[in-house]
C-alpha cells in the first residue's frame, strides 16, 4: 500500500471535478500486481484509516489523473511542425514519405521509446495511437509499451490505394496481418488493438468491408480512423463513395460504426452525422492543435452536445503541434471560443481537463479503468508543480478557486509542470 498526501483532483461520474486541497490517495496492488486506487478523498476524513502506513507528502503539488490522448500518430513524432496548404498536401509531401521509413523494423524500434518517453514526460499515461501500415511498427510500439506497463492501444494502418509505394498495403494481406496482430496483442497486459483504416479515400471498398467484418468478429477491439477533417478530403471521399449518404456514412455502410469506434476530427458534420455517432456509440477524438495548424476548421462542441454524442481530446501529433495536454486543452478553449460567437459556448477549465482524462477514458470505453482516481481505477497519475515557472508561481498563488488554478495551468503550463508521471507499476520523473 502507498499513501500520498497532496492536493488531489478527480472526477465524479457526471464529469464534475472533485477537488481536495488537502487530499489523500491510497493505492495498492490487485491480484495481477497492478496498482489500483484504494481510497481517495479528504486527508481529514481518511487519514486515521491509514495511520500505520508511511505517507509520501507532496506539499504544494497537485496529484491528478494521468492524461488520456485519444488520437496520436506514433510514426509522426518527427513530422510535427511540417507546414502545408492543407491536409492532403501535408500527407503527400511530409507524412507518407516519413511513414515509409517504418518499412525498416529497426526504425520503428528506435522511434518507439522516443515516442513513449515523450508521452510520459508530458503526463500522458494512456493513448490510442496510429502505427503505420507496416505490422512491425505495431510490434515495436506495443513491445515497448509492454516493457513500461503502459495502457496503450494501436493498430496497423490499412491503406491499399491512393497511397505511394512504401506505405501502400495489399488488400488481402492487410486483413490477414490485422487479424494476426489482434491475436498477438489485444488484451495482453494493458495493451489493446485498434482496426485502423487510415481514412476512406485510401482504402478500397474491399479493404473497408474486410475491416468491418473483423470489427464484427472482435467486438471489444477498437476501431480508429479520420473523418470530416478538411473540405478537399470530404469532396474526395464523396466522389469515391457516391452511394453513401455522407462521408461518415461510408464507415457506417462498411460496419465500422459501433462502440469503441473512434473518429478523429468530426468537424464538418450535419445533424444526421451527429445522430449516427450518437446512435452507434462511436465517438470523436477532438484534435484542436491539428485543426488549427492545418487550417481544417473548428469542432462544433455545441452541436455535439445538442445531439449528444461522445468525444474527448487528442493531440493528433504530427498534424497536431504538441504532445502537451496543456497545449491541447488551450487550443480546445480557443476552438470553443470560436464557437461561442455563434452558439454562446465557453468551455470551463474543469470541462477541458475532463475531456483529456475521465471524459476521454469514458469515450474509449475505459471509464473506471483509467483517466480518473476513484477507487478501483488503475493508479496512473501525475504530480504537477503549479510553481514550475516564475509566472505560473505568481499566477497560481493568486488562484481563489479550482477553476482559476486549472486555467492558470492550462494557459501557462507545459512539460515543466509535470514533475512525475506514475504508471500503475512503474514511475518516471524527477523526484522519488
Ligand atoms: N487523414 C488521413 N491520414 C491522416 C493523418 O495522418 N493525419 C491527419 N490529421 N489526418 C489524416
Ligand atoms: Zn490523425
Amino acid at each position: 500500500m502507498r499513501v500520498y498526501r497532496s492536493a488531489l483532483l478527480r472526477f465524479a461520474d457526471d464529469g464534475t471535478a472533485v477537488y481536495d486541497e488537502d487530499g489523500l490517495l491510497a493505492v495498492g496492488p490487485d491480484a495481477l500486481g497492478r496498482q489500483r486506487v484504494v481510497a481517495a478523498g479528504a486527508w481529514q476524513a481518511l487519514a486515521s484509516q491509514y495511520a500505520d502506513q508511511p505517507v509520501t507528502h507532496l506539499p504544494g503539488r497537485l496529484l491528478a489523473p494521468g492524461f488520456v490522448d485519444m488520437h496520436i500518430h506514433f510514426p509522426q513524432t518527427d513530422v510535427i511542425g511540417s507546414p502545408a496548404d492543407g491536409l492532403l498536401p501535408w500527407l503527400e509531401n511530409y507524412t507518407f514519405p516519413h511513414e515509409s521509413r517504418f518499412a525498416e523494423s529497426e526504425y520503428g524500434q528506435q522511434v518507439a521509446p522516443v515516442f513513449l518517453d515523450e508521452l510520459l514526460r508530458h503526463g500522458v499515461t494512456t493513448a490510442l495511437a496510429f502505427s503505420t501500415s507496416h505490422p512491425a511498427s505495431v510490434d515495436a510500439l506495443l513491445g515497448e509499451a509492454q516493457r513500461r506497463h503502459m495502457r496503450l492501444i494501436t493498430g496497423k494502418v490499412l491503406q491499399d490505394r491512393h497511397s505511394p509505394d512504401g506505405v501502400r498495403d495489399d488488400t488481402e494481406q492487410s486483413l490477414i496481418d490485422t487479424e494476426a496482430l489482434i491475436q498477438r496483442w489485444h488484451g495482453v497486459d494493458r495493451l489493446g488493438y485498434a482496426i485502423t483504416p487510415r481514412f476512406a479515400p485510401t482504402s478500397t471498398p474491399e479493404q473497408l468491408r474486410g475491416a468491418g467484418e473483423l470489427a464484427a468478429r472482435y467486438p471489444d477491439v477498437w476501431i480508429q480512423s479520420h473523418v470530416a477533417e478538411n473540405l478537399d478530403e470530404i469532396r474526395w471521399a464523396r466522389e469515391l463513395f457516391p452511394a453513401s449518404r455522407s462521408y461518415l456514412g461510408v464507415y457506417d455502410d462498411f460496419g465500422l460504426m459501433r462502440e469503441r469506434a473512434v473518429y478523429a476530427h468530426c468537424i464538418h458534420f450535419d445533424d444526421d452525422d451527429r445522430a449516427l455517432m450518437r446512435d452507434t456509440g462511436a465517438v470523436a477524438a477532438v484534435s484542436p492543435t491539428s485543426n488549427l495548424f492545418l487550417g481544417s476548421g473548428f469542432f462544433d462542441y455545441a452541436s455535439a452536445d445538442r445531439v449528444g454524442f461522445g468525444y474527448g481530446l487528442a493531440s493528433d501529433v504530427g498534424g497536431g503541434t504538441s504532445f502537451s495536454p496543456f497545449h491541447t486543452m488551450m487550443a480546445a478553449y480557443y476552438v470553443g471560443r470560436e464557437g461561442q460567437t455563434k452558439q454562446g459556448l465557453s468551455l470551463s477549465p474543469q470541462q477541458l481537463w475532463w475531456q483529456h482524462t475521465a471524459g476521454a477514458a469514458k469515450a474509449l470505453g475505459l471509464a473506471g479503468v483509467v483517466g480518473n482516481l476513484q477507487p478501483g481505477c488503475e493508479a496512473d497519475f501525475v504530480v504537477l508543480n503549479p510553481q514550475a515557472t516564475p509566472l505560473l508561481a505568481r499566477k497560481t498563488v493568486q488562484a481563489r478557486n479550482l477553476g482559476e488554478l486549472l486555467f492558470a495551468l492550462i494557459v501557462l503550463g507545459d512539460d515543466r509542470v509535470v514533475e512525475q508521471t506514475v504508471i500503475s507499476q512503474a514511475k518516471y520523473g524527477s523526484s522519488a
